[in-house]
């Protein structure tokens, strides 16, 4: 994969799984520091223990340095947690158990920010979430917006809000994530 890197250069990344033996996950400094620790303290039993799944965006020319890392995890609603609305748009009114998947963390590395680089590896996120949904369903994926800055990037992508109490949480449509890949 290469992205154009916004600076003028191209950059050829991968987006691979995380490898704990492998990739460098104390430097890794995107300015949430709850993003930083995830990486340095829980990342690696999380996937040990198949609780979420990491995965990492190298270079290839320096694929133990970690440019950005995203988290995916399977989460569940009940039926009465979700609001009428949401229900009917997601086609889930009346299911005991809502099936989801939460876009945990997400972060690009400080140096490297502005660069471009959250685009695909947000866009690889979705399309293993898509995945995800086609095997074994999910509705939806969620995520908790660290901050507006992150609220505005991932509305930037189509995610809406969902609550912001007791704590704010977005949402984005599987639909929505099937049909923009079938336009591609
Ligand atoms: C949010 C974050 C991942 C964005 O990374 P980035 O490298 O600045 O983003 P990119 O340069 O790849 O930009 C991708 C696109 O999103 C847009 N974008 C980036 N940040 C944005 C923001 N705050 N608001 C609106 N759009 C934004 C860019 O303009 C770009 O759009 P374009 O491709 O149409 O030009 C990064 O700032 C970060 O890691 N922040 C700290 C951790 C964090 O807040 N994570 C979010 C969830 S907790």
């Amino acid at each position: 994969m290469t992205s154009n890197d916004n600076t003028g250069g191209r950059l050829r990344i991968r987006i691979v799984p995380l490898d704990p033996s492998l990739h460098d996950r104390k430097s890794f400094r995107c300015g949430k520091d709850t993003v930083d620790r995830y990486l340095r303290t829980t990342a690696a039993r999380a996937t040990r223990y198949y609780r979420a799944a990491t995965f990492v965006l190298a270079s290839v020319n320096h694929p133990t340095e970690i440019l950005g890392y995203y988290t995916l995890a399977p989460h569940e609603y009940r039926d009465a947690e979700l609001d009428l609305a949401t229900a009917r748009t997601l086609k889930v009114r009346g299911l005991q158990r809502i099936p989801l998947l939460l876009l945990g963390q997400l972060g690009i590395a400080r140096a490297n920010q502005g660069r471009g680089l959250a685009k695909p590896l947000l866009w690889n996120a979705l399309e293993r979430a898509f995945s995800t949904a086609a095997n074994s369903g999910a509705v939806a994926v969620i995520t908790d917006p660290a901050d507006d800055r992150a609220t505005a990037f991932y509305a930037r992508y189509g995610f809406a809000t969902l609550h912001e109490a007791p704590f704010h949480r977005m949402l984005l449509p599987m639909k929505t994530i099937a049909a923009a890949f079938a336009q591609r």
